[in-house]
């Protein structure tokens, strides 16, 4: 597996999320527990792990919708919620893909969404928001489509229209929920390609949940399995196979492993 080096990677300066042994209830139910972690600039980190397993909190955790009991969050040093951060993160939630069909917009109008601030919101002309909006547009490969109704699009389509509107933010740190789920196998390998090279040459940092255990373990650098706690957090090619995984999860039945591969 290659191994990014974008500046020092042993510096603390690097370090763009710090997650520092945080306990997350909801309804009362313990969903998180004493998670640690560090994420440096430049990382394609995999977050696996079963259905209910904590992925989703963890992700809104990180993101400052939700708060943890214990512990603290803290990205480029600040915390979550900080309005520094504004534009520096860029989210695609779980089934991003599924917009409202009755929507009517072009995959051209929800990129340049992404590039909405407080500042330009009411400027209809501004040049660097198209370049940003055709970059991002061109980084996806949908130029044949910008001027196509998001609800028309493939699955996959939509799924890269989400994520160009992320780009076009300029956000330098990318949080993707499950961006992989209902879309055919050569649009999530040109989707896991794009990811990749956001990281080696864009200088982007992603932490990306999935299911597709296979793919994210070919794609991303490192990997974490969660099941409340931390159960594995290491370079992809050292991930366990589903044997040592079921020891881990202390599950003695390895086809239980499979409530994980589902898609
Ligand atoms: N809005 C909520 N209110 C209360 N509990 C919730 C809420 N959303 C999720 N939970 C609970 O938190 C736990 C973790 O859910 P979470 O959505 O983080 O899991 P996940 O790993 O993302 O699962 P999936 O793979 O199905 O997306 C589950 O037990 C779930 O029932
Ligand atoms: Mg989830």
């Amino acid at each position: 597996m290659e191994s990014v080096v974008v500046g020092d990677m042993n510096s603390e300066n690097d370090v763009i999320l710090n997650v520092n042994n945080i306990s997350v209830k909801r309804s009362g139910k313990q969903v998180l527990k004493d998670i640690d972690f560090k994420i440096k600039r430049g990382e394609f980190v995999g977050l696996v792990g079963p259905n209910g397993s904590g992925k989703s909190t963890l992700l809104l955790t990180i993101l400052g919708e939700l708060i943890s009991q214990q512990g603290s969050v803290s990205i480029y040093g600040l915390q979550p919620a900080s309005n520094r951060l504004y534009g520096k993160i860029g989210w695609v939630a779980q089934a991003a893909s599924n917009l409202p069909k009755d929507i009517r917009i072009t995959v051209r109008e929800l990129v340049r969404l992404g590039t909405v601030n407080g500042k330009n919101m009411f400027r209809f002309s501004d040049g660097g928001r198209r370049k940003r909006v055709n970059k991002a547009i061109k980084m996806v490969g949908l130029e044949d489509e910008q001027y196509t109704d998001v609800a028309r699009l493939s699955g996959g389509q939509r799924q890269r229209a989400v994520i160009a509107r992320a780009l076009a933010s300029e956000c330098e740190f990318i949080l993707l929920d499950e961006p992989l789920v209902g879309i055919d196998r050569e649009a999530r390998n040109t989707l896991l390609k794009l990811l990749d090279n956001l990281c080696h040459d864009g200088g982007k940092t992603i932490l990306m949940v999935s299911h597709d255990l296979a793919a994210i373990r070919q794609t991303a650098h490192r990997m974490i399995f969660l099941e409340q706690t931390i159960k594995f957090d290491g370079p992809s090619n050292e991930f366990p196979d589903l044997e040592e995984l079921a020891k881990l999860r202390g599950i003695g039945n390895v086809h239980s492993i499979y409530d994980m591969e589902e898609d």
